[in-house]
This record gives C-alpha cells, structure tokens and sequence, in this order.
C-alpha cells in the first residue's frame, strides 16, 4: 500500500462527513510537507465556508495519528502532511521483501489489445513508427505486470492500391533480385522506384490497376507475390524491433489484409441496422456528434465508389473482432495524433454498430513528433525522411564511444553490449520521458548526457549500486529496522515507496513521462543519501537499513526501466 493510498483511505471519510457527499481528497506530493491535499479548497463555494475553516473540521475528524507527524492546515486550506519515521519505515520495510515492489496484480484484469508499432510493407519505418512502437511496448509490459491479458496488434499495413504497383515492379526486377533489394532493408528505394514508374508510365498504371483487381480476387500467382513482399518486410521490421529491444515477435502480425474477409460482413451489418448512407457514390456512416469545421456533419467512408474497402473499414472490423471474438475491453490504440479525427469517426461508429459498449472502450493513444535540432521535422542530411535503422546504430555508435572512453578496462564484446544498452536505452528514454502529446527535440548531447533526465542517468545509478554489493554480497538482514534519523534517507524512503501510485496512475493515463520523472526523481534521490551517508562504512545496524534502500532503489530502477524497456548493465 503506498502513502497517497493510505493518506487518501484517512481522509476521504472525514471530507465526506464534513461535505456531506463523496470527496476526492487528491493527496499529492509537496514541496512544503511531504504530502498535501487541495480538496478543502474546491469544496468552499460549494459548503459556502471558507476553506480554512473546512480543513480544519476535516483534520480534526480524520485519523491520522498512527500515520502522520504533522498534519496542518496552511495558506488558504491546504492540508499539510508529514508522515511519521515509524510508518515510513514499516512501508519501506514491507516493500523489501514484496517482490511485487509495493505494485499489486489488478483486482480487475481485462483483456487489452494494444495495436502499435504498425508500419507498412514496402515502406521504410520512419520516426513516427519509432514512437508508436516504444510507447506501445512499454504500455504492454505495463499492463502485463499488472496482470491484464495483453494482445499486441501489430497492424501492419499489408493491403490497398499500392500492391499494385508493388507487385508489378517486383515482376519487373524478377523474384529474386526484388528478394534481394529487400532483404537488404532498402525498402524505400523498392517503393520510390515503383511509385517513380507508377507516376512516369501509363502502361504500368493500368497493368498496376489490373494487378489490384487480380490481388482481390485471390489470383494465385499475385498472392505469391505479395506474400513475397510481406514476409521480406516482416523479416525485417522483426531485425528492428530485435535492436529496439521490443517484445513484438512474428505472431503479434495482425496485418490490415487479415481483416479482408470481415468487410463484407461489418458493411451487411451496417447496413442493416441502417447506418449505412451514400455519399458521392460510397457507402458512408454519419456518426452523430462528428462535424467538420464547416459545420457540416463528418462521413467515414467505408466503401469507396469504386466498390473497395479503405483503412477506416479494416479499423472497423478490427474493432469488431477484438470486442465480439477476443473478447477485449480495453482497446488501445498507439498511433500519431494526426490520425485522431479518423479513430474519433471509427470509435463512434462503432459504438452505433453496438460494437464497442461498455465496458469496452477504445482509447487513442496519441503522440507528436519527433523534430531536429532546428525545430523543424526531423530530416535526413539529403532531406528525407530519417531511416530509423540510421538513427538506432548512431544512437549505438555513440553510446559504445562513451563506454569505451569512460571505462578503458571493458573489453570489446562488453563494452559493445553496454554501448548497445545505453543507445537504445537513450533513445527510447528520450522519447518516453517526454509528455506524448507534445513533439519533441532530438538531441543527442542531452539524450546521452549521463547528468539530467536521461537512461543514463539511471543506468549509470542502477549500476553504481550494484557495485555497492559486488563489494558487500547481498543484503544479509532484508528484516532491517529502517533507520530514517538522516534527511537525506528520508527523502530516498519517501520515492521508494511511491513506486505503486506511479505505476497505478500510468496504467490509466499512459503518460509514460510520469513513470520516468519518478524513476529520475528516485535516482536523484538515491545519489544524494549515497553521497551523505556511507553505506559500507556505517555500523551493524545502519548499514544493514542503508543496504536494504540500496538494494530496494536498485530493484526498483531496474523494474521501472524494464517496463520501459530499458536494459540496465551491471556495471557502466
Ligand atoms: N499503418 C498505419 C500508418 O503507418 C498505422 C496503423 C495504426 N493502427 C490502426 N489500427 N489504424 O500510419
């Protein structure tokens, strides 16, 4: 049980008491004592008292006497907590021997289908699929620690017009030199050079026209051919994620073309409960609630005049398969925030279609972009689109360079797989400890920096205790009385055992940059009691107290890097 938790169990009956109705009292960290609480103030208006007063009524109904040292009312209503040595150290206590780290598995799984990553066949991944994938794979360690059954959907986009052209040029190369080009991950240049024939060449248009119509009706020798370019892109989207450290793995492949056979029956079903209207020739929803700037109500289009289905089709009936066959009530959905207006349309129909009722519920999980040093979209030196294999080894590159000059005595093949954990690790890092909804900047100097918010930062303190008990074994006496008498152990008790609400309010939001602040914050935590309390050098029992923070801040470090899939080497 963590602090917020407790302190909220406290105080939530003295406010209703005093309010007359429910209260969130919204504990929070503080700066001024170590915890606080605004709710007096929200309450005013609506008790008509003044705040003060409020707050006062609810500490003297509130009991709090076992847990806090001071619980005062200061400036207009806030209620100020100290929390008492003894309960501090009874939590860190019970937290050394939870292997859980005060994280409990939910009261409550559900079934949660976490669709990302999803980049396209034929098409190089660009940063956008880099976010997706790194945000959407934290999420579904997250959940899964938790205790949810977790689906990864990986939505690859393995259908639509562009197989026409991608197949006829791959008929023009021949098999194997297509196979090749591949297999070499030059897959923007087998795109470019199709579209650059597609756009050039009339006779190749109309063959690519027909080639679509044969890959729909299940021509053989077409559907050869493009399971050819599917399973050379999946090989290697799977050699990337292998670099990236994700857990996505060939069975997660739930490409756009494995809904094909669902069209059909998701349009009937619209069409029988009246959903359906056409529009300019396509059969269209008109979700209520959905207008456009113009004011004019929004359509989804989901069969196109020429009779095909389109992206927000196949969403629809991957929404159907994963409430009604896998049976999943949570629906996540790690896509750019670009995509919002289309997943607002697909949810609301959806729901129309009776689809998605509660307690399911899809949430779109959005992000901005990620931008060069000059503000603007990230760009390759040539102007392109940055590939993100090119960014993963200079990441790599950089990381083994600082390794080796930091740390001449790591042999090659450590100093290797340090160079690749703290790359990846700064990468992704970078990426998550930023708030999703907004773009952000790359920069390698700050993302690799071992001082600030960074996985080297962590890595680097994650490892310097595990230096502590290459020297002292292991903890001897995990049952230690804690001893809190220095502010700075405080301090490193207080994080420690804030672990359980950070990880709680993450698996709501999903706002990952919450889980890395703290994680930061603990780290930061830990190197000033590491610099003002001697650990070996304290006697019997104080050292055996300081050994178990230690230990817990590098249990925990570890396990909150992990969630975002971040490696912690034993030594840096
Ligand atoms: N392939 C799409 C893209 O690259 C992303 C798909 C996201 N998932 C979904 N269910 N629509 O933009």
């Amino acid at each position: 049980m963590d602090l917020e938790k407790l302190l909220t169990d406290r105080l939530a009956p003295a406010f209703e008491t005093v309010a007359g109705l429910p209260v969130d009292p919204v504990v929070r960290r503080s700066q001024r004592a170590d915890f606080q609480s605004d709710a007096a103030l929200a309450l005013a208006r609506r008790l008509g008292r003044p705040p003060r007063a409020i707050a006062a009524e609810v500490l003297e109904r509130a009991e709090l006497a076992d847990l806090c040292a001071a619980a005062e009312v200061s400036g207009p209503g806030f209620l100020n907590l100290t929390v008492a040595d003894s309960a501090l150290g009874g939590l860190v206590s019970a937290l050394a021997t939870d292997p859980r780290l005060g994280v409990p598995e939910t009261a409550a799984p559900e079934t949660v289908v976490v669709d990302y990553s999803a980049p396209n066949v034929a098409k190089e991944m660009h940063v956008g699929h880099l976010r997706s994938t790194v945000i959407g794979d934290a999420a579904a360690r997250l959940l899964e620690w938790r205790g949810h059954r977790v689906i990864r959907a990986n939505h690859l986009g393995d259908w639509g017009t562009p197989f026409g052209m991608l197949i006829e040029h791959l008929v023009d190369l021949g098999e194997a030199e297509a196979a090749r080009e591949l297999s070499m991950g030059d897959l923007d240049s087998f795109y470019r050079t199709a579209r650059a024939k597609f756009d050039a060449d009339e006779a190749f248009r109309e063959r690519s026209r027909l080639r679509v119509v044969a890959l729909q009706g299940g021509d053989e020798a077409t559907l050869r051919w493009w399971r050819l370019l599917v399973e050379q892109s999946e090989r290697y989207f799977l050699s990337v994620y292998d670099l990236l450290d994700v857990t996505l793995t060939e069975r997660d492949f739930q490409g756009e073309s494995s809904y094909n056979d669902l069209l059909g029956p998701v349009v009937d079903d619209l069409e029988r409960l009246g959903l359906l209207r056409q529009s300019d020739g396509a059969a269209c929803v008109f979700p209520p609630g959905s207008v456009g700037r113009d004011g004019e109500p929004l359509p989804l289009i989901v069969r196109k005049s020429d009779g095909g289905y389109g992206y927000p089709a196949t969403d629809l009936a991957a929404i159907r398969h994963r409430t009604g066959t896998l049976g999943a009530t949570r629906l996540l959905y790690v896509v750019g925030l670009p995509q919002r207006r289309h997943f607002e349309l697909v949810y609301a129909a959806a729901a129309q279609a009776g689809w998605l009722s509660p307690p399911a519920r899809a949430e779109h999980v959005g992000f901005g972009s990620i931008l060069g040093p000059d503000g603007r979209m990230l760009r390759s030196r040539a102007g392109g689109s940055v590939k993100l294999v090119a960014l993963l080894e200079e990441a790599v590159a950089r990381a083994t360079a600082l390794a080796r000059a930091r740390n001449p005595e790591l042999g090659e093949a450590e100093a290797a797989e340090v160079g690749r954990a703290v790359g990846i690790g700064a990468v992704k890092y970078a990426d998550l400890s930023s708030d999703r909804h907004k773009d952000y900047v790359l920069d390698w100097e700050r993302m690799l920096s071992l001082d600030g918010n960074t996985a080297p930062y962590l890595q680097y303190a994650y490892s310097r205790i595990r230096s502590i008990f290459r020297r002292a074994g292991v903890v001897d006496r995990p049952d230690a009385v804690i001893s809190l008498a220095e502010p700075a152990e405080r301090a490193l008790a207080i994080e420690l055992v804030g672990f359980g609400a950070v990880v709680d309010e993450v698996e709501r939001s999903l706002e990952f940059h919450h889980l890395a602040g703290y994680l930061h914050r603990l780290a930061v935590a830990f190197n000033a009691f590491y610099e003002r309390c001697p650990v070996l050098r304290a006697d019997g029992p104080v050292r055996q107290s300081r050994l178990v923070l230690c230990d817990l801040t590098a249990r925990v470090l570890r396990q909150g890097l992990h969630l975002l899939g971040i490696r912690t080497p034993e030594r840096l």
